[in-house]
């Protein structure tokens, strides 16, 4: 049996919600509460972790702040034009290390597997809310390490605009055109019983 939900068809049958989030970027740039956001962070804050760690750190900005301005300019020049009417910014962050309770500092060699995970579950929360999450890899990096205060001991994963959806004809045309849900290639491309055939 499949699911069939917002234009995709999964080939095994699924919860909706994972048809339903998608990454769209015509926003609307209203108003999102602080309240509101951080019950997405706490979804992504129950996210599971090797050893419990919770290496994710999430620095954000609200729409009308000096500090979206901020986030905004760390963004690619690709992705400011959209992001830019998004609701909230925010930045994905993971601490490398942990230190034990003897004060050992020991690599965290799952650190950024267990950020996308709460990325992840972020990005559910979000929608369910009824709101969409948009990830951005495309962030003016150097910049964005130094200017956010992200020391060597943490790795800066990727930005997130949040936002209500907005109408497609304020993207530019080549953005407007691609606005909708897109699709995945088949399961069985990706499943393998036992050894991996690449
Ligand atoms: C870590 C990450 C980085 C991404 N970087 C960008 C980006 O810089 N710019 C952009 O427009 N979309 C970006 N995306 C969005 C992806 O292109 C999108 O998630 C993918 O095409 C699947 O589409 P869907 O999220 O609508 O299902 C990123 C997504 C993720 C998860």
């Amino acid at each position: 049996m499949s699911t069939t939900a917002n234009g995709r068809t999964a080939d095994y049958s699924i919860d909706t919600i994972f048809l339903e989030r998608w990454s769209p970027r015509a926003f609307t740039g209203e108003t999102i509460a602080r309240e509101e956001l951080f019950s997405m962070l706490e979804a992504a804050r129950w996210a599971p972790s090797s050893s419990n760690a919770q290496p994710w750190r999430f620095l954000y900005a609200l729409h009308g702040t000096p500090a979206f301005e901020h986030f905004v300019s760390l963004l690619v020049p690709g992705n400011q034009v959209w992001a830019k009417n998004a609701s909230a910014l925010l930045f994905f962050v993971s601490k490398k290390t942990s230190t034990s309770p003897s004060g050992k500092v020991v690599p965290l060699g799952t650190h950024s597997f267990d950020t996308g995970t709460a990325s992840g579950f972020f990005a559910l929360e979000v929608r369910k809310r009824g709101w969409y999450a948009h990830g951005m890899a495309g962030i003016e990096r150097d910049r964005a390490v130094q200017e956010l205060n992200i020391t060597d001991d943490y790795h800066l994963e990727c930005a997130y605009a949040v936002g209500r959806h907005g109408d497609p004809a304020t993207l530019p045309p080549e953005l407007a055109e691609r606005e909708k849900p897109n699709t995945r290639r088949p399961l069985a491309e990706s499943v393998f019983e036992g050894k991996l055939q690449p």
